[in-house]
């Protein structure tokens, strides 16, 4: 993957590298059936340059979840590595780990514990991993609920005495607690109000300049991304089919499965109803995925070289596609 896809300049390791990394899950689909192999991700190849925010995207089920556990150190990949800092993610201790790179889930209401106040909540992480004393960790508190907008008076509420947004400012202040320098949002904003996704989205952008973040960000809505991401990572089928910077993704999208997941959220104009849908036929069953590229049975430029043979991902300079297309 050429660097210059990255904005950044710098020389050190990437903050967060992919190497073939794959994840298999064995899937059993009837009482007495046989397993069968479901590759959820498939050898994805990646790097997050330190500061830059990556967002991954693609529909439900491509793997974006399952990508996003293996960067938290999770889950094993089942095949290649994961690289923190330049370093095997498997040789660095659970609680190293914790201090570099943290999550913040989709779902705020299930993701905090409803019997817990928002202060035990956001410093649980200090306590398991025996951070600070009592007055140090009071004080990290404060600092985080100030940087994340919570007053300081909800610090004695519980998560059903708060909003949908501010909630999902909780689950964000108890990741920045253990001060990370990688935060891994999936879906932060999908469970949210609409009017309520843009406050969160500023408040990622804000902290990711004053905390000096590097994030994975990870959304099935590419028109969520185009504000924030450096660079795009398109999925499909749990294969990585493009990417590249984001002002070049969105302005001149080359794979025809990214040229209709844009044109299926951007409207011109919200009062013409729904977008036109451009994919027709439904996701493919990823256990027993297509013949050649994954993507031709709904692909409108689908030739018979795509029924018949996987492409590999090229490399043209600026961008990565996988599509025989190109
Ligand atoms: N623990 C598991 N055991 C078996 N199969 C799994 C497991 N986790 C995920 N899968 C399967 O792997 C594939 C990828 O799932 P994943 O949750 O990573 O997708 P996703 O892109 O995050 O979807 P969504 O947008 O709905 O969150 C799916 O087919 C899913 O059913
Ligand atoms: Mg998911």
């Amino acid at each position: 993957m050429k660097d210059q896809i990255s904005s950044s300049p710098e020389k050190l390791p990437p903050a967060l590298e992919c190497r073939d990394v794959g994840r298999t899950f064995m899937i059993k689909r009837g009482m007495f059936a046989q397993k069968q192999p479901l590759k959820a991700v498939q050898d994805i190849n990646l790097k997050i340059n330190r500061g830059d925010v990556l967002a991954i995207v693609g529909e439900s089920g491509c793997g974006k979840t399952t990508l996003a556990q293996m960067l938290l150190g999770l889950l094993q990949p089942t095949n290649g590595e994961i690289l923190l800092d330049g370093q095997p993610i498997n040789s660095i201790s659970i609680k190293e780990i914790a201090t570099k790179v943290q999550p913040v889930f989709q779902d705020p209401y299930s993701s905090l514990n409803p019997r817990k106040t928002i202060e035990q909540i956001i410093l649980l992480p200090l306590i398991v991993h025996k951070i600070g004393t009592v007055k140090d960790r009071r004080e990290r508190v404060e600092k985080y609920m100030r940087l994340v907008g919570l007053p300081k008076r909800l610090v004695h509420s519980y998560p059903n005495q708060l909003s949908g947004g501010q909630r999902q400012r909780v689950a964000i202040a108890r990741a920045l607690i253990m001060e990370p320098k990688i935060v891994v949002c999936d879906e932060p904003t999908s469970a949210l109000d609409v009017s309520v996704q843009a406050h969160i989205l500023n408040l990622l952008q804000d902290l990711r300049t004053k905390l000096d973040l590097t994030y994975a960000f990870i959304s099935h809505d590419l028109a969520v991304v185009e504000h924030l991401a450096d660079s795009v990572a398109v999925m499909y089928l749990g294969r990585l089919i493009e990417f590249g910077k984001a002002a070049d993704i969105f302005s001149n999208p080359q794979h025809p499965y990214t040229r209709a997941l844009l044109d299926s959220v951007l409207t011109p104009d919200p009062s013409l109803g729904l977008p036109k849908i451009t994919l027709g036929k439904g996701l493919p069953n990823p256990l027993s995925p297509p013949s050649g590229c994954y993507f031709h049975p709904r692909c409108p430029e689908a030739t018979e070289e795509c029924h018949q043979h996987t492409p590999v991902l090229k490399d043209t300079g600026e961008r990565l596609v996988e599509c025989h297309l190109h």
